[in-house]
């Protein structure tokens, strides 16, 4: 029997730290495959926002995965790098390959222990699902500079069980504990009070960070993460516009906004930089080819549109009547100036960053002339149309 591992300084407990799941929970939906450059890509504007932790993939998946957690993990220099891996050996053996560029490299181990899981999928005993938790993590210890164990399906496990493994994972070195709604079946009165419990009953709690991980399937996953949140998690797992398996993930925009915005009510906030936000979620849409729905909150392309009279008379004197937050707090162009063919070079590389896009400065040079030679022949040139404009460029180039 390995022995549990020792003392180690208290964590901070003043923030939410944002783990992002794009390119892994994300990217596992249909539809949302990604080769290595564009999960890259992706990272790079993830980056741009400031997110804590990229969850880059699961290395043991594929070699294509594998490689993109390489590519990830020696270009992206900002947030922590991390791959996903079921608890074995061999998982964990690849995790460690992957990210061996890494300038900070997390382990994300998981293992369900919901009784339908354990008996439907595992044929696991309880006894054994704590044997395997304390296995995978001594056999990662020293190996990474932070280990994550996920209890998969947590909300439907019974509370003791529940209790009993993640106190397993914290004594043998897991340094966040991760509780997922992974089939999004839960409601934030629920959420708030497990949370709460489980602050009170693990083991040394004040030496792990509790992390919210929700599905969206009821429609809840950003409601849940808050409650979560209330209840004293201080990770909020997300991805950009939601994606992921099913219904998809807690949408970052979404859970980020609304704690900045809410601060009064939730008292502590991520250290985003939320004009970032939109570019982000531009580059994805453009990535996966998937469109967002006009009216998604924050980043779709009604999220700061005003129609009715009363309400752009309402605007017009002051834009708090009926906007709780500013389009460029997010990035968005909102109701950002036409670009024609008067429009300078500031403006132009301003509006491609918004768009997701940024140039080197040869590419900027002749992505200009090309703007001027389009806005001079159509007067002006709308988002698609650069868009179109970049698009053009990166193929031919
Ligand atoms: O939803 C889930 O349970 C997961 C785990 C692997 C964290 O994605
Ligand atoms: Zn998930």
């Amino acid at each position: 029997m390995s022995k549990p591992t020792l003392m180690r300084a208290p964590k901070a407990q003043d923030r939410v730290h944002i783990f992002d799941t794009t390119l892994r929970d994300g990217e596992q939906a249909p539809g949302f495959s990604m080769s290595p450059s564009e999960k890259l890509e992706v990272a790079r504007m993830l980056e741009r926002v400031r997110v804590d932790t990229i969850e880059a993939g699961f290395a043991a998946a594929s070699p294509g995965d594998s490689e993109a957690i390489r590519l990830i993990a020696s270009e992206i220099t900002g947030p922590t790098i991390c791959s996903l891996a079921r608890a074995g050996e061999a998982d964990v053996d690849a995790a460690a390959r992957a990210l061996e560029p890494a300038r900070r490299k997390r382990l994300h181990v998981f293992l369900a222990t919901s009784p339908i899981h354990r008996e439907a999928k595992l044929k696991m005993s309880r006894l054994e699902v704590l044997r395997a938790i304390e296995k995978a993590l001594v056999h990662a210890r020293g190996r990474f500079d932070e280990i994550e164990f996920s209890a998969e399906d947590a909300l439907r496990t019974e509370p003791d069980f529940l209790i009993e493994a993640m106190s397993c994972a914290a004594s043998f070195g897991a340094d966040v504990l991760n509780v997922p709604d992974t089939v999004g079946v839960s409601e934030p009165g629920e959420i708030r009070a497990l949370f709460a419990s489980l602050a009170q009953k693990v083991v040394r709690p004040e030496h792990v960070i509790f992390s919210a991980h929700c599905h969206n399937d009821l429609g809840l996953a950003v409601a849940n993460s808050l409650a979560a949140v209330q209840g004293g998690a201080r990770q909020i797992e997300c991805s950009i516009n939601g994606i992921g398996e099913r219904a998809g993930n807690c949408s970052l925009e979404e859970v980020v906004m609304a704690l900045r915005v809410r601060a009064d009510i939730f008292g502590v906030d991520t250290h985003l930089d939320t004009t970032g936000l939109w570019p982000a979620s531009q580059k994805l849409t453009r990535v996966t080819g998937a469109a967002l729905s006009p009216n998604k909150a924050i980043v779709g392309k009604n999220a700061f549109s005003h129609e009715a009279g009363i309400h752009q008379h309402g605007m017009l004197s002051d834009r708090r009547t009926y906007e709780i937050m500013t389009p460029e707090s997010v990035g968005s162009p909102g109701s950002a100036l036409v670009l024609g063919k008067h429009s300078g070079k500031h403006a132009l590389t301003q509006r491609l960053s918004q768009l997701g896009y940024q140039p080197d400065p040869d590419t900027l040079n002749t992505t200009f002339i090309a703007f001027k030679a389009y806005a001079d022949e159509h007067g002006e040139a709308t988002d698609a149309d650069l868009v179109a404009l970049m698009e053009q460029r990166s193929q031919s180039g």
